[in-house]
């Protein structure tokens, strides 16, 4: 059966700064679907890449003593090593400096300026724009939005400080919107924005003052020029946006990718830019005559050991380091496990040893390591072929094959990959428990038939285990599964069925272990 393709999304990171943790957590949330959603028979393009405009970047530019383009080829490529460094799937990683991406951006511009708003005005137009920016968060603010520090300095609601801007500017009609916005919002019944509070939080927004949106500058120079008018440049988040529909062939609506692919399934993003990606984006797409995003999820912020992460506190989590020092799939374990998605969480160190060796050491690896040394030992490394089942047999059979459809309910409807992963550990103690129950070493000695049917369910188990944990671990699963000896192309979510593939008889290599114990102290 052919199943319905899926287009999801990372923001695209700015290159003013050097990956970070955080970084990579919004890209790893998609990988892991972008993995679980092949492996269940879908087509999946799965984009991630690098915002490279903005006074932001124009600064860092300049205070490092380099051209612009210089200097975002550099840090465009350390995200491209952190996609290569965390096993990323992606499909395409795109570059807002891209002529492309250019031809797209200025395109979006020309249909939203030639339609007219739904209250008949035009959806463009030229004023001058005096107020409040901020530069670390390239977005304008109102002054009732600002905070006033003790020593009487404004702030933005992120704590970055603003300067006030005036200079002429073209202005999107937003206030125009808010009917067909809020009409959006409810076009799916499970929801559009997610998580839930995420959704309140745009509507209440939306059905408050929704003000017209300055969508150019004319100030500084690195951005797309404006169509027609060559003195500015489109708002840097216009711009950014646009990279969502330049990936899949815009303006080439025609084209099979586009066709494909558009509306995009989900765009994931962390919860501070949310109203970018659930008011402006909507609302442009709207006014150039294309469709919006069918979801938008908002995931929480880390901290590191409870302080926010920040450049200037120098608490940076570099994932070069941790993955050196923990493994990549022990962090990819960790950071899709330890916090409810959609949550803040706390990064430590402490949390991580634990999870490491409370989870993947004691629970999955030494299920996997002791069952395949008594297929060694007892078996002469060859499958056992199982005889009559008992009833802690079928349990265990039930629950194994159960088990997919909860975990695709938590990743694919609810995105909640924290729980996905309990709902699988709770299978990985179950069948620790059944091999410790059954004491297929002690069958070894007085019952052989039921010590081989008891070795085949437990390694049906850890076959199981190992195909349905290929998205959050695909480096260790993959070798697991060799272990087991099976084959690439049995490694579908199909084969998640009971004796799928007929493999008793067949020898094993030596097992070695996949998730060895970390010491206290590392
Ligand atoms: N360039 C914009 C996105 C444009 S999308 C059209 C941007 N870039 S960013 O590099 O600042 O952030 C990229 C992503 O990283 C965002 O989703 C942001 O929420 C996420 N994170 C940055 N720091 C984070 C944490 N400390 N914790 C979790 N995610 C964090 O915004």
């Amino acid at each position: 059966m052919v199943k319905s393709p899926y287009y999801l999304t990372t923001p695209i990171y700015y290159v003013n700064d050097a990956p970070h943790i955080g970084h990579a957590y919004t890209s790893l949330a998609c990988d892991v679907l972008a993995r679980f959603l092949r492996l269940d028979g879908h087509t999946v393009f799965f984009l991630t890449g690098t915002d490279e405009h903005g006074q932001k970047v124009e600064k860092s530019a300049s205070s490092s003593g380099k051209n612009p383009q210089e200097f975002v080829d550099e840090i465009s490529e350390r995200f491209r090593d952190l996609t290569k460094l965390m096993n990323f799937s992606n499909d395409d990683f795109i570059r807002t400096t891209e002529q492309r991406h250019i031809i797209a951006c200025q395109e979006l511009w020309r249909r939203i300026a030639a339609n007219k708003s739904p209250k008949g005005r035009e959806n463009i137009y030229l004023d001058t724009y005096g107020g409040w920016y901020s530069v670390r968060d390239e977005a304008f603010y109102s002054e009732s939005e600002l905070i006033i520090d003790s020593e009487g300095v404004r702030q933005a609601p992120s704590g970055a400080l603003v300067e006030w801007v005036e200079e002429p500017s073209y202005f999107f009609r937003l206030s125009d919107w808010r009917d067909e916005l809020m009409a959006y919002y409810r076009t799916s019944t499970e929801g559009i924005i997610l998580p839930e509070s995420r959704h309140n939080e745009v509507v209440s927004f939306v059905e408050g003052e929704l003000y017209d949106l300055s969508i150019s500058r004319t100030s500084f120079n690195w951005g797309v020029p404006v169509p027609g008018d060559d003195a500015h440049i489109m708002y840097v988040w216009l711009d950014a946006l646009a990279n969502y529909i330049t990936a899949v062939g815009f303006p080439q609506e025609n084209n099979e990718k586009f066709q494909t692919f558009w509306p995009a399934n989900l765009h994931m993003v962390g919860k501070d830019i949310l109203r970018f990606h659930t008011v402006y984006w909507p609302a442009f797409l709207m006014a150039a005559g294309l469709k919006p995003a069918k979801r938008v999820f908002a995931h929480g912020w880390w901290t590191n050991e409870g302080q926010k992460i920040s450049k200037s506190l120098g608490n940076v989590i570099d994932p070069n380091e941790i993955v050196a020092r923990y493994g990549l799939d022990q962090v990819r374990y960790f950071l899709m496990r330890e916090v409810p998605f959609g949550n803040d969480g706390d990064f430590s160190h402490r949390a991580m040893v634990s999870r490491i060796n409370g989870e993947l050491a004691n629970d999955f690896g030494n299920l996997a390591q002791r069952v395949l040394s008594m297929i060694g030992k007892y078996c002469n490394s060859v499958v056992p072929t199982p005889g009559e089942l008992k009833q802690s047999d079928q349990e265990l059979i039930n629950l194994a094959e159960k088990l997919i459809v909860k975990v695709r309910k938590n990743i694919v409807e609810y995105h909640t990959f924290h729980e996905a992963l309990s709902v699988i550990w709770e299978f990985v103690r179950h069948s620790n428990a059944y091999v410790a129950e059954q004491e297929p070493w002690a069958l070894s000695k007085n019952d052989l038939p039921r010590m081989e049917t008891v070795l085949y369910l437990a390694y049906e188990a850890i076959r199981h285990l190992a195909i349905i944990c290929q998205p959050f671990m695909p480096e260790s699963c993959h070798k697991m599964l060799d272990q087991l000896g099976v084959d690439s192309e049995f490694r579908q979510f199909v084969d998640l069925k009971w004796g799928r593939k007929p493999i008793a008889g067949l020898t094993l290599p030596p097992p070695e272990p996949i998730f060895p114990r970390l010491e206290k102290n590392i």
